[in-house]
């Protein structure tokens, strides 16, 4: 039984669709018009996307149904659907995205002859290691778009940027927006995922088993990889034989960054390399050998008070407590002889700051960064977080002159980006000075 209401809302729900495709038509039409006619069709064949299955099947290889915008919308209107209609394959615009891996595809070498043999037109592109990183298929309609996910030993998967020669790609681009083609040249991770089965216009595929999951990691999924050219290019130029003390020390602070990352992953908190650890990473692909501590920063919102309690419970000393949550919050953790600073970050208008404290004096301090975004990156075998704009995030911290060591630092008046900012009132100093050295 249905009430008036409900059909109501599915008559809504069909008209809105209709609307939608007819506008998705218009400017697929106006896509195809600009471009030369070629003998393709312009939109997407069910039967290319069988055939790419029935592939996978021969081989005993599982491509995966990739694109987080038709699996959102299938999620989201999981209910519609009519016999012999593609609704949600065939309304993309550019190339349907199928997921494999690079370990199956090098495995399974009878996947893309089978591919040939079923009539489809295969392009491979490749990493800069010279290993398989996107395959494009063109058989009877437009496109489809394999990306070849690469499992790293950090425990994520990654995607590399599409880089190369465009050679026969020619019949391929026209399909593709520029905005859709910007957005494959970018290199992004992913979380490692399960999969399950389901049927989307009449078709069985294999698709991530938790949709809004993997929407919402595709969404932060740029990747920055370290630039070893840069980081050999400084230890030519400044690398000294590192001291028995330096090795300790850089052994322990990778030990207190990696259960640092363990237990904010637990809790939820993303955070990213700030500071010293951010500046080692960006110039040097490590950690600065003669560094004090590790530095990490979060964003104000993203604050649950349980961090203090598991950091003590896993056995992270709390030494520092200064500011408050609603200003200039800080935290510095201790670990045998090592300090894990969690920096606080407030956005301002184009800009975003953590404050600090003097203990002595309750003077206030305030550094000051332009905006900025997170992207992933490995380091040290880590998958964290850094700001994507990491060169402008080092230079207001360190200035230009930031490729050359310094070893003698005061975060009070060395960073170019510091200002003064007040005093606690004295009243205040048992809430905002908590000192726990010793
Ligand atoms: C790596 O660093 C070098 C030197 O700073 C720079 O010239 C080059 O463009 C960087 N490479 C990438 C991919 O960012």
């Amino acid at each position: 039984m249905y009430g008036m209401g409900t059909i109501r809302k599915n008559i809504f729900l069909v008209v809105g669709i209709l609307v939608v495709l007819v506008l998705l038509d218009q400017l697929y039409l106006h896509v195809w018009l600009s471009t030369p006619h070629t003998e393709f069709q312009r939109s997407l064949h069910v039967d290319d996307v069988r055939q790419l299955l029935r592939a996978g099947e021969d081989a005993a290889l599982t491509t995966i149904l990739f694109d987080p915008f038709i699996l959102h919308a299938w999620n989201s209107n999981q209910h519609v659907s009519a016999t012999g209609v593609c609704i949600f394959l065939c309304h993309v615009i550019g190339p349907l995205t199928f997921a494999v891996t690079h370990g199956q595809l090098r495995d399974k070498p009878t996947f893309l002859t089978r591919l040939a043999q079923l009539g489809f037109t295969v392009t491979l592109f490749e990493n800069p290691e010279g290993e398989h990183a996107h395959v494009f298929l063109v058989r009877k309609g437009s496109p489809l778009h394999l990306v070849v996910l690469h499992t790293k030993s950090a425990g994520y998967l990654r995607q590399y940027a599409l880089n190369g020669p465009p050679h026969n790609m020619a019949q391929v681009k026209q399909y593709i927006t520029k905005d859709t083609w910007e957005n494959m040249k970018v290199d992004r991770a992913y979380e490692r995922f399960s999969t399950k089965d389901a049927r989307i216009d009449e078709v069985d595929l294999t698709i991530p088993s938790d949709i809004e999951a993997f929407v919402r990691d595709h969404k932060t999924s740029h990747f920055i990889p370290c630039n070893e050219s840069r980081a050999t290019f400084y230890n030519l130029k400044h690398m000294k034989e590192e001291t028995p003390s330096e090795v300790r020390f850089k052994h322990k602070a990778w030990k207190l960054l990696a259960k640092a990352k363990t237990l904010m992953d637990q809790l939820k908190i993303p955070f990213w390399l700030s500071s010293g650890t951010c500046l080692g990473f960006y110039r040097q692909c490590d950690i600065i050998p003669w560094a004090m501590d590790v530095d990490i920063g979060v964003f104000i919102e993203d604050y649950n008070p349980r961090l203090v309690e598991e950091f003590q419970r896993r056995g992270l000393r709390l030494t520092h407590k200064f500011g408050k949550v609603s200003d200039s919050f800080e935290l510095s953790f201790k670990e045998e002889d090592i300090k894990l600073d969690i920096f606080f970050f407030y956005t301002e208008g184009a800009t975003m700051w953590n404050g600090g404290t003097q203990a002595k004096t309750g003077k206030k301090f305030k550094y000051v960064f332009p905006a900025f975004t997170l992207c992933w990156t490995e380091f040290l075998d880590l998958k964290v977080r850094i700001p994507c704009q990491t060169e402008e995030y080092i230079r207001a911290n360190y200035g230009p002159s930031w490729f050359t060591p310094i070893k003698h630092w005061d975060w009070k008046s060395s960073p170019p980006n510091v200002r003064e900012n007040g005093m606690w009132p004295e009243s205040m100093w048992s809430e905002v000075i908590v000192v726990n050295e010793g």
